[in-house]
């Protein structure tokens, strides 16, 4: 009777410890992984959600009725672009610009030219448009440096005004506003600072425009009252202690926290558009596409 108690006694035992070690633990992890596996289904999700959105921001350097309204747009990486264009339409027939800026990154390779001809072609409106080239305008045509130039001279014969280290005059409320493009600062090819050398002095503001914002450091003091620029795409996809940039950029103004939005450096003022389109990966988060409508003096 002792013995058969005993033997109960261990049997119950054992199965306990078989529980506790094959089957509290393993339910655990099987619960871990789903829970792991359906949180990462869900933010890559929202992910691919949020690069189809678009957020307005507004910069006003002026309260008063009499401004230049310009519209930013930058970085809008055609292949990887997720905002319909008649969405950033809609934007631009509202708000009805006095010019449109474009800063740069819009094609990955050639074949994404015609593509991106078509998205100008849906945005285009009464404004002018005015661009700059960005770095990965340069790598798609590194193979044949003329094609870069013959690029130029498509987006020119569209009625576009490609600023390659070159300057515009535009005129608002008798007021004269030189619109200056400069190359982006990781693909120089030439003296990118000789067009701040021949700008009309009668001009009210300097507005320069180009791709990577580190160009600020490049810019000789007090030439450029407004700087604005895009490239870091406002980290694309955030995460914590700023390791979207330690992993993946190299630049400047990075390693001093100025990724988005507005700041003052060397003198100049300074805006990082956050941009349209993707790159790498066509995901985004806490980083929406962004259009920014700026109100100059
Ligand atoms: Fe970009």
């Amino acid at each position: 009777m002792v013995t058969v108690i005993l033997i109960d006694r261990l049997n119950i035992t054992k199965s306990c410890i078989t529980y506790f070690i094959r089957g509290v633990p393993m339910t655990f992890l099987y619960v871990s992984f789903y829970i792991f596996w359906i949180v990462s289904v869900a933010a890559l999700i929202y992910m691919r959600f949020e690069t189809t959105l678009l957020k307005v921001s507004r910069v006003r350097f002026t309260k008063s009725k009499k401004h230049l309204k310009v519209v930013h747009l930058s970085d809008i990486h055609i292949s990887k672009m997720f905002v319909k264009t008649e969405k950033i339409k809609k934007v631009l027939t509202s708000e009805n610009p006095d010019i449109v800026v474009l800063t740069g990154d819009y094609i990955e390779a050639p074949k994404d030219e015609e593509k991106f001809l078509k998205f100008l072609e849906g945005i285009k409106g009464s404004y002018e448009m005015f661009m700059c080239f960005g770095n990965h305008e340069y790598k798609a045509f590194r193979r044949n440096k003329t094609r870069l130039q013959e690029f130029a001279d498509i987006l020119e014969s569209k009625g576009i005004k490609v600023l390659h280290n070159k300057s515009a005059s535009f005129f608002k409320n008798q007021k004269k506003y030189n619109i200056i493009g400069l190359e982006d600062i990781r693909s120089v090819r030439s003296d990118t600072m000789k067009v701040l050398d021949s700008l009309d002095m009668d001009a009210v503001a300097n507005i320069a425009i180009s791709h990577n914002p580190d160009i600020v450091f490049e810019i000789p003091y007090g030439k450029v009252d407004y700087l604005l620029c895009g490239h870091f795409h406002g980290g694309q996809i955030w995460m914590p202690f700023k390791l979207e940039f330690k992993l993946l950029r190299n630049d400047k103004l990075c390693k001093m926290g100025i990724i988005k939005g507005l700041h003052k450096v060397n003198n100049t003022i300074l805006y990082i558009n956050r941009g349209l389109g993707n790159v790498l990966f066509p995901l985004r988060f806490l980083s929406p596409p962004e259009i920014a409508i700026i109100y100059f003096p």
